[in-house]
């Protein structure tokens, strides 16, 4: 899961109508087609159609002249032989799309104008490696060096901007993390040695598409940014948006998991919030907060079902999202400390610290005051842990028995003078 999660990288991936009654919102993949409807069922006898990418005349239709024109050699030819032009509706069909097609389009039909904004999401490219990283962790940017005898010059891009280099043969290193209105800034280490790129205190506007240019060879690299989240069963975790207020022409989406599966939405041009809290077999059902103001999801009484991967999308001017990983703990039980009589001796108690549970992520530990004795861990569901511990009777030293995971822990503290006198005949 966590693989898929890293291979889907999203450029924009929206078929945004602003104008259309729902503000829907469609996914092209790479190489897909997607079609961008007039809404027409079918154009009129002096209807004039016109379709732009930007401000460029891609393809037209004149009922009038009875003309159909498909301006597909223009922008370099990024759309040469992959448009449709549906003659009956108007509509557009690119085929084989790629990431040169993501922007906004206009549809002219007469004197109306509808705004359509269409993205990508795109399969990590051949070669490209994928790296995650928790929001505020470091992450270094480093794969096998390529055997090269003479490294002259080594060099890192952020999204085709120049962020650090080595110049090998005037031996030095320049690092220009001003660049990118200083989001790097004091947040990035290059290594003399292995060419490998560090960025320290990592944060969303880290997120994207790093290149590593030794002499000419590149190696491209995905960095995905991640905020970690934890809660305990039965909590509320808040996922928050970084927007202060949503603008008037704001969409946001909230989707889940690999399948992007969308849970909440806000189109403030339509004044909508939408809540899709009946998808995956209803476990969000009566679960879900949306902040009308910032967009922020909160998900109330959570289960481990809701553990996993939230993106929020943000359409506006830009295309934004920041990714979110949520983890959900078990309540844990009180450990139970007993008396093992048949170990014990008449120098020393036997105990054991156990407990019956089911949940995942635990570890069951001995402290004699501060300091860990010993300890056991479980990772899967596990019916039964258990740890014993042997102590003289006069013992003085304070022991607790504590079961902890990742974000609570439950301690039973060791009463040595009542527990260690109640096996008979001893
Ligand atoms: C519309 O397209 C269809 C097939 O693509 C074609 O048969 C028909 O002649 C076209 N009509 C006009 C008016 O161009
Ligand atoms: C899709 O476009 C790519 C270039 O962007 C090209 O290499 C490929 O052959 C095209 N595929 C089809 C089915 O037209
Ligand atoms: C490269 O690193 C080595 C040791 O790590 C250091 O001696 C050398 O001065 C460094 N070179 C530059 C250009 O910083
Ligand atoms: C990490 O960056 C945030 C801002 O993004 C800043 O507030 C914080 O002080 C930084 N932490 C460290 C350890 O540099
Ligand atoms: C936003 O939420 C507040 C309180 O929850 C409510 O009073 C207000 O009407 C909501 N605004 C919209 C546009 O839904
Ligand atoms: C929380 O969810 C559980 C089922 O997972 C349900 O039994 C319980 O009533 C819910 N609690 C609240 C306060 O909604
Ligand atoms: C442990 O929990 C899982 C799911 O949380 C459940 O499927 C399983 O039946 C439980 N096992 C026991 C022994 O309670
Ligand atoms: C148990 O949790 C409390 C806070 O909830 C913390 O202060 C304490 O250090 C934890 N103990 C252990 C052994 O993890």
């Amino acid at each position: 899961m966590k693989k898929m999660f890293l291979k889907l990288v999203l450029l924009c991936l929206c078929l945004w109508r602003l104008d259309g009654v729902f503000g829907e919102l469609v996914i092209v993949k790479d190489g897909d087609s997607v079609t961008l409807n007039s809404d027409l069922t079918e154009m009129k006898d002096d209807d004039v159609i016109q379709w732009k990418f930007k401000n460029t005349l891609i393809a037209e239709i004149n009922k009038r002249a009875d003309r159909i024109t498909v301006y597909d050699d223009v922008l370099d030819g990024r759309f040469r032989d992959r448009l449709k032009l549906d003659n009956q509706t108007g509509s557009l069909t690119i085929t084989n799309t790629t990431t040169e097609h993501v922007a906004v389009y206009y549809l002219q039909i007469n004197s109306e104008i509808k705004r359509f904004r269409l993205g990508v999401q795109r399969e990590l490219l051949d070669g490209e490696r994928a790296v995650s990283v928790k929001e505020g962790d470091s992450v270094t940017l480093n794969y096998d060096l390529p055997e090269i005898k003479n490294v002259f010059v080594i060099q890192w891009m952020f999204k085709n901007t120049l962020i650090a280099q080595i110049i090998k043969l005037l031996d030095r290193i320049i690092v220009d993390d001003d660049v990118l209105d200083g989001r790097f800034r004091d947040r990035l280490k290059l290594d003399n040695q292995t060419g490998s790129l560090t960025i320290t205190n990592t944060t969303t506007e880290h997120e994207g598409d790093y290149t590593r240019l030794i002499n000419s060879m590149s190696t491209d690299f995905y960095l995905h940014v991640f905020v970690e989240m934890s809660v305990m069963e039965g909590d509320s975790v808040s996922l928050n948006s970084p927007l202060t207020e949503m603008k008037d022409d704001d969409v946001i989406q909230w989707r889940i998991g690999d399948e992007n599966t969308v849970i909440a939405e806000i189109n403030k041009r339509s004044d909508r919030i939408t809540v899709y809290d009946d998808v995956l077999d209803g476990r969000f059902r009566d679960r879900l907060k949306l902040d009308n103001q910032t967009g922020s999801l909160t998900i109330t009484n959570t289960t481990t079902e809701h553990a996993g991967d939230y993106k929020l999308l943000k359409f506006s001017e830009r295309f934004s999202s920041k990714s979110f990983r949520v983890s959900v703990y078990a309540r844990l039980p009180v450990p139970v400390i007993s008396r093992d009589c048949l170990s014990s001796s008449s120098s020393s108690c036997s105990l054991v610290c156990s407990l019956v549970v089911n949940v995942s992520h635990v570890t069951l530990s001995w402290y004699k005051g501060i300091s860990v004795l010993s300890s056991i861990s479980a990772s899967d569901l596990s019916i039964s842990l258990s740890l014993p511990l042997e102590v003289e009777y006069q013992d003085k030293n304070t022991y607790s028995c504590v079961l902890n995971n990742p974000i609570s822990n439950q301690t039973t503290h060791l009463d040595i003078n009542t527990l260690c006198h109640t096996c008979a005949g001893i």
